[in-house]
């Protein structure tokens, strides 16, 4: 479908969107948008979108490239992949971008908040005091390398982490085996979303490989722990 990029925010260091685009079509957390500016029709759809932080009443997708403006018509495809699914009984949520920004998880604030859960933001803020004053005040912001202190408080870990990086995940959760639920968004390229099978976004999970476009990008937490590479 063809839509409009209306308005662009700066989310940390990076850029998200909001688009004209009617409810039904928004996605889960974690699942993707592929996009492409009409103005390049004969590129391929290799720009993937997710859903970030924003107000409840309009789409808010990111991160954007840097050259896309106010105004841009944008063709972009129905939400693909699988997203997040916190369990309804969870009580305890953590959030762990690892060494990436938190706006892909940010979203999932609202769903663990509506089921009345405790919420940690494990992550290092720096200098990114911009997204700390988005933040609803029940969210604790806890450093990173704290969580192996916190594990056995956990019901449910979310986790957002590039797939060059989630082998060191490994030493964060510094445990044999995990007491906790969790799911991970890998973030990795996936140009092809799985039509052409290119093998480019493979991560090896306890089930053997599997594809993040079409069998993530968010796996269950416990398929990746001690065998992700
Ligand atoms: S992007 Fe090509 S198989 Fe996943």
């Amino acid at each position: 479908m063809l839509t409009k990029l209306l308005e662009i925010n700066q989310i940390g260091e990076e850029r998200s969107g909001i688009f004209d685009i009617h409810e039904k079509y928004w996605p889960q957390p974690g699942q993707y948008m592929p996009c492409q500016p009409d103005a390049d029709p004969a590129a391929p759809l290799v720009t993937n979108l997710f859903r970030v932080i924003g107000s409840d009443d309009r789409l808010y997708l990111g991160p954007l490239p840097d050259n896309w403006l106010p105004g841009d018509s944008i063709h972009i495809l129905p939400p693909q992949g699988k997203g997040f699914s916190i369990p309804v009984t969870a009580r305890r949520v953590g959030l762990l971008p690892f060494d990436v920004s938190p706006m892909r998880l940010l979203p999932l604030l609202k769903i663990a908040l509506m089921q009345n859960a405790a919420l940690v933001l494990f992550w290092d803020a720096g200098q990114n005091h911009d997204i700390l004053h988005r933040l609803p005040i029940m969210v604790e912001v806890a450093p990173t390398g704290s969580l192996a202190e916190n594990l056995d408080w956990l019901d449910f870990l979310a986790v957002d982490v590039e797939l060059a990086k989630l082998s060191q995940l490994d030493s964060l959760l510094s445990i044999p085996e995990l007491p906790f639920d969790g799911q991970v968004l890998v973030h990795t390229d996936m140009p092809c979303r799985g039509i052409s099978e290119c093998g480019v976004c493979a991560v090896r999970t306890t089930r053997g490989w599997h594809l993040a476009c079409t069998d993530g990008p968010v796996f269950q937490l416990k398929e990746l722990f001690h065998v992700a590479q």
